[in-house]
């Protein structure tokens, strides 16, 4: 354990068991650092990681305090979807949420997201940009992608569980490519594909656009999808695909535990079933540790049996920069187990090749470092921000039943009064001058009505706290319709 993982643990249980109590001030850094002959950034790390908890605060010029018992909301109940292959229908909404760049922020604008930019970033986009000869210009690049970024990323990946080599990654224009390539790989029209409910929309309207099914599967708020279910599912409906989000799917950020994971690797292979991961909010975590990939954890089993992910492997890893770097880079990846092949080919019919040079420069930020750095304090950022926007919204949001507690990626679950419907209040709240993400978008069935997901991507500015009150007067002023 390193050194300000112990002083954190330490001042944790020295708070739990009420050592240090309820408004008592710590030791200041100075004296802890005198003390346990600690360095200054060991100390402050640890007391950022607590504050990111929640469990400690900062005043200026004062130092820090233990926080007091934060509000507590209980937790959505575990969702209960119709278990019946659907149509998808698509929603206007979602296309309008999208076009003002706001799936993740309720007030969406530049002027409110000072002071979030990547300067080591842009520098090695623009080396990059300039290294890059005009001769290369006239050739598109190896549609497999750059292998350097490919090595790169291949060292990030052996920490969700083991090896990867270069070679087992196909470059992509961002996770949803690699989802559609994936789909494309594994499914033809009309075939069935079970997925997290409530899901990410984008999963949706690529059935729809590809024509599949949709067999929505229960799922519990903080564990994810259940195996159970899915095991029932595989009973009375041909499944060719499952899509799931392992680490913080979306919208409620759960985590599926090793044991479920392990559960669901069974599942696939008894009935030769593709797997579809969404890797693309692992990176996102609270605690110290990556979660565990499905893919890492097929790779090691068809290793135990003499087999290679290139011969037999169902898992198909679908991930990309967007969350825990950048939207805009739209570079992805897919590690593709025995669909390798055939994904390589689809990369090269839908897309030819992506840009070298934006690989060549995410490519010397990643050898350099910079998403390490970047990754330490974005994570410490983001717990300390779902904090405080859980706050929040149990004191602006009248009426809120429930919320997700997510351990890492970008959003919560909220449940609000039962009657409610968020989509009908889509417009009137953009007159408001916020953007919500209502519960239907995350659903190809008329539920979820009454829910909303919220992102903690960005800091609770005062002019963010405005517009969640805003939000919280026109839920008050609407008519929950009366329940079915
Ligand atoms: C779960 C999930 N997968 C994939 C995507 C799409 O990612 P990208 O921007 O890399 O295409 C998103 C974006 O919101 C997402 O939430």
């Amino acid at each position: 354990m390193l050194l300000y993982q112990q002083l954190e643990q330490q001042l944790r249980e020295d708070i739990r068991s009420g050592q240090l109590a309820v408004g008592e001030r710590l030791p200041s850094v100075r004296r802890i650092c005198q003390q346990l002959q600690l360095s200054k950034s060991t100390v402050l790390t640890a007391y950022a990681r607590l504050e990111a908890e929640g469990l400690i605060h900062a005043r200026p010029r004062s130092g820090y305090f233990v926080s007091g018992q934060r509000t507590e909301l209980k937790q959505p109940d575990h969702s209960q979807p119709v278990p019946t292959p659907l149509e998808v229908s698509a929603d206007q909404v979602l296309l309008d949420i999208m076009r003002k760049g706001a799936a993740f922020d309720l007030l969406p604008s530049p002027a409110h997201c000072s002071g979030e930019g990547n300067e080591p970033l842009r520098r090695c986009l623009a080396r990059a940009q300039r290294r890059q000869g005009s001769t290369e210009q006239h050739y598109y690049d190896d549609p497999q992608g750059l292998e350097e970024l490919r090595e790169q990323l291949a060292q990030r990946l052996a920490q969700g569980g083991g090896p990867i080599g270069s070679e087992e990654l196909v470059i992509t224009h961002g996770c949803q490519h690699g989802l559609l390539l994936a789909l494309l790989a594994t499914t033809q029209p009309g075939d069935v594909v079970a997925l997290e409910s409530p899901g990410f929309y984008g999963n949706f309207q690529l059935l729809q656009s590809l024509g599949l099914k949709a067999l929505e599967l229960p799922c519990s708020p903080s564990t994810g999808l259940s195996p159970e279910a899915l095991e029932l599912a595989l009973q009375h409906w041909p499944v060719k695909v499952l899509m799931v989000s392992p680490a913080y799917a979306t919208p409620t950020g759960a985590c599926m535990t090793d044991e479920h994971k392990q559960q669901l690797l069974q599942l696939a292979r008894g009935h030769n079933m593709a797997i579809i991961e969404d890797d693309i909010y692992a990176e996102l975590h609270f605690g110290m540790r990556r979660p565990r990939t499905l893919y890492s954890y097929e790779k090691e089993q068809l290793q135990q049996t003499g087999q290679s992910v290139a011969q037999a492997g169902n898992v198909i890893l679908c991930s990309s920069f967007s969350k825990c770097l950048s939207r805009d880079l739209r570079l992805g990846w897919v590690a593709a187990g025995r669909y390798r092949d055939a994904i390589l080919q689809l990369k090269l019919s839908t897309a030819i090749a992506s840009s070298r040079t934006l690989q060549l420069g995410v490519s010397e930020y990643l050898q350099q470092g910079g998403l390490d750095r970047f990754l330490r304090q974005r994570r410490i950022q983001l717990q300390r921000q779902c904090h405080q926007w859980l706050e929040q919204l149990a004191v602006a949001l009248p009426g809120l039943q429930s919320s997700s507690q997510p351990t890492g990626g970008l959003s919560v679950w909220l449940e609000l009064e039962p009657g409610l419907d968020t989509l009908q209040l889509y417009y009137p709240a953009l007159r408001e001058d916020v953007v919500i993400t209502p519960g239907r978008l995350f659903t190809s069935q008329p539920r979820y009505q009454s829910f909303l997901r919220l992102s903690f991507a960005h800091p609770l500015t005062p002019e963010r706290q405005a517009a969640l009150e805003r939000l919280g007067k026109l839920l008050g002023n609407a008519q929950p319709s009366a329940q079915p």
